[in-house]
């Protein structure tokens, strides 16, 4: 497991995409403890997700999860980050318009410390991420399955299967670095066409749900920890050595820089 000395920054993920190495691992976080933990055993990234509104709020969705939330959780978070990269999610509703967004994004990044904030992305906010761009906050995009825009006719699926959505969902992503982000997330993506995303991005692509061949991967903490149940088809538990937290999150982060996770 190769491990950087000095704090992993966005050049260090740009870095590694571009080598094509060893793929990042990242896992998200909502408290300072598990931040420790998992700094501690490598990950390159921390994420903040609004996942914590069904995870720590135990909501059915992400839905009810509040600005003053995701300021909260980030500063837990931050207050005990040491090497990994911080990146926080955008609530629902908190980016409807850029004067909103850019905003809600300098909270996340003044009040809240973290590096990057993540939005929910479709052509509709291509414009969002430019301005956030121009006033210097890095951008992660968040493309494919987007829980905060999840209705009862647009369920948990795959995304890409049909030719259409597949063009659209590249023109998306080339639409979004073209206006200034500095990373893409892939979730639920049909996995040949996550790889092209990949190979066609000048940015480094994060997947969940979405194959082997982005540049790095994501996972829900809770997922990987198997206390998630019903849990996602894509997640894997790697409790299974019962040994303890660190040694899961070690194998994992181990598993996703050789490639043999997902
Ligand atoms: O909120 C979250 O945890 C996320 C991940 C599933 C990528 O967005």
């Amino acid at each position: 497991m190769s491990m950087p000395d000095s704090s992993v920054t966005l050049d260090t993920l740009h870095r590694m995409a571009r080598e094509g190495g060893d793929r990042f691992a990242g896992l998200t976080a909502y408290d300072a403890t598990f931040t420790r933990v998992l700094d501690a055993c490598g990950v390159e990234f921390i994420l903040v997700g609004d996942s914590l509104g069904m995870v720590i709020q135990g909501h059915p969705n992400t839905q009810p999860v509040t600005m003053d939330d995701m300021v909260y959780h980030t500063q837990c978070v931050a207050r005990s980050i040491q090497r990994a990269l911080l990146i926080s999610d955008l609530p629902y509703m908190s980016c409807c318009d850029v004067p909103m967004a850019q905003a809600n994004a300098m909270r996340l990044v003044q009040e809240g410390g973290a590096q990057v904030v993540k939005l929910e992305a479709s052509q509709d906010q291509v414009e969002i991420v430019r301005a956030l761009s121009d006033q210097g906050t890095p951008v992660c995009a968040h493309l494919g399955l987007r829980l905060q825009s999840l209705t009862k006719l647009t369920g948990i699926r795959r995304h890409g299967r049909t030719s259409e959505e597949a063009d659209e969902l590249q023109e998306t992503a080339l639409a979004l670095e073209q206006a200034g982000a500095d990373l893409l997330l892939v979730e639920c993506v049909v996995d040949n066409l996550a790889a092209e995303i990949t190979e066609q991005a000048g940015i480094p692509v994060i997947g969940i749900g979405s194959g082997a061949a982005c540049d790095g991967q994501i996972l829900v903490l809770y997922d990987l920890l198997g206390l998630t149940d019903p849990a996602p088809k894509h997640a894997r538990s790697f409790m299974n050595s019962g040994r303890g937290v660190a040694d899961a999150v070690r194998a994992y982060v181990e598993a996703v820089h050789s490639g043999s996770f997902p």
